[in-house]
């Protein structure tokens, strides 16, 4: 039996969904069980559409995280579609993509 984390998935406009999740499967599966939708693309780890930004807890990739740069992960971002919890947590979800794409115009 493996322990489930609480993992709360908060939206900029201030939806916010608890899911319960297995230490053995990743946020984007829970949320899938759960019926809460979230961005996807490959399920692999490669193409950075899942991308969450964790708060507050820790989450561990099942594979490598191709999708995100060292610099990135150091700031908190996650790939949701191979993270799994290592503690309670608190995880920024939706358009966080966009944080990671570097605006010419800025
Ligand atoms: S869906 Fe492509 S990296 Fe997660």
């Amino acid at each position: 039996m493996t322990d489930a984390h609480r993992v709360v998935l908060a939206w900029d406009e201030g939806r916010v969904e608890a899911l319960s999740v297995p230490a053995d499967e990743t946020v984007l599966e829970a949320a899938g069980r759960a019926g809460v939708a979230l961005p996807v693309g490959c399920r692999t780890g490669a193409c950075g559409t899942c991308t969450g930004r964790v708060l507050a807890g820790s989450v561990e990739h099942r594979r490598p995280p191709r999708a995100l740069k060292g610099r990135h992960l150091a700031a908190g971002y996650a790939l949701l579609c191979i993270a799994e919890p290592r503690a309670d947590c608190r995880i920024r979800v939706g358009g966080v993509l966009s944080d990671l794409v570097e605006n010419p115009w800025k």
